[in-house]
C-alpha cells in the first residue's frame, strides 16, 4: 500500500478570532498551514497530500506535487475529511492505501512524529492516532459548575494525525452521513463505532492545535525556538 495524507483545512476558525480563517492566519513569516504541509511534504513515505478546503477558496492553489488542493469542504470536520476521501478513491487511491489524516491548525507536527506514528501503525491491523496521556484533572461541567470529576487514570488527549486504511475510514466515515457526523469528532472516534480499537502512539505536547488566539503567540515561540 501507498501513505498517502490528507489535510481538512475548511474551517472558519471562530474560536481564534482573527480576521481570516487561523489557517492562513501568518505565523513566523509564512501562512500557519504552510507549516503543516512543509512537514507533511518532508516525509518521504507520503506519496500524496490531498489539502481540502472551503468552496471557492483558491488561496492554496498551484502548491504543486506531492500536494493536491481540492475544494470540497463540509459543514463540519468530518465532512471535509470524508469528501477528501471520496476525492481520493475517485481519483484512483487503493482502498488499501494507509492516509493520515492531519488537521491543517495543527501546524507544530514535525517529520519524526509523523514518522514515529508510520511506524508504529504499519503493520497494525487497525491503525491508530498520535495522542497524549492527560495531565490535567479532567470535569464535567453543568451550568457552570462541577457536576463530575472524571477518571484520569487511562485518559488520553487525541491528537492528529490519525493514520487509517482509506477504504476503511470512508466506510466508517460513511455510516454516519445521515446523521451529520453527530459525535464524530476525529478519524479515531468513527473507526471505534465501526468496532474497532486504534492503536494510541505517544506524541508531543507541542503538538497543538492552534484554537485560540493566545495559541498564536504559542505556536511562534515553538516554531522560533527551532529555527534557532
Ligand atoms: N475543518 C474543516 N472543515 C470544517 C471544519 C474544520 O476542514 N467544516 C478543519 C479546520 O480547518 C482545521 C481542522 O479541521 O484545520 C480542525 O478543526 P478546528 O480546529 O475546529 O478548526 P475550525 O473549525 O476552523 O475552528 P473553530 O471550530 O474555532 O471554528
Ligand atoms: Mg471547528
Amino acid at each position: 500500500p501507498r501513505c498517502l495524507a490528507l489535510l481538512p483545512c475548511a474551517g472558519s476558525g471562530s474560536r481564534a478570532g482573527t480576521g481570516l480563517p487561523k489557517q492562513y492566519q501568518p505565523l513566523a513569516g509564512r501562512p500557519l498551514v504552510r507549516h503543516t504541509l512543509a512537514a507533511l511534504t518532508a516525509v518521504p513515505r507520503i506519496a500524496r497530500v490531498l489539502v481540502v478546503v472551503a468552496p471557492g477558496d483558491a488561496r492554496l492553489s498551484n502548491l504543486g506535487a506531492p500536494v493536491e488542493v481540492r475544494a470540497c469542504g463540509g459543514a463540519t470536520r468530518a465532512e471535509s475529511v470524508f469528501n477528501g476521501l471520496g476525492w481520493l478513491l475517485a481519483a484512483g487511491a487503493a482502498p488499501a492505501d494507509w492516509v493520515l489524516v492531519h488537521d491543517a491548525a495543527r501546524c507544530l507536527v514535525t517529520p519524526a512524529q509523523i514518522e514515529t506514528l508510520i511506524d508504529a501503525c504499519w503493520s497494525d491491523p487497525v491503525g491508530g492516532l498520535l495522542a497524549l496521556p492527560l495531565a490535567d484533572t479532567l470535569k464535567r461541567a453543568e451550568g457552570g459548575r462541577v457536576a463530575a470529576t472524571l477518571e484520569r487514570e487511562g485518559s488520553w488527549l487525541a491528537q492528529t494525525p490519525q493514520m487509517f486504511r482509506l477504504g476503511a475510514l470512508h466506510a466508517a466515515l460513511a455510516a454516519h452521513a445521515g446523521s451529520g457526523f453527530a459525535g464524530i469528532t476525529d478519524e479515531a472516534s468513527a473507526i471505534e463505532a465501526a468496532g474497532q480499537r486504534p492503536l494510541l502512539v505517544r506524541g508531543s505536547a507541542h503538538n497543538l492545535k492552534v484554537t485560540y488566539p493566545e495559541d498564536f503567540a504559542l505556536a511562534e515561540a515553538i516554531l522560533r525556538s527551532r529555527a534557532a
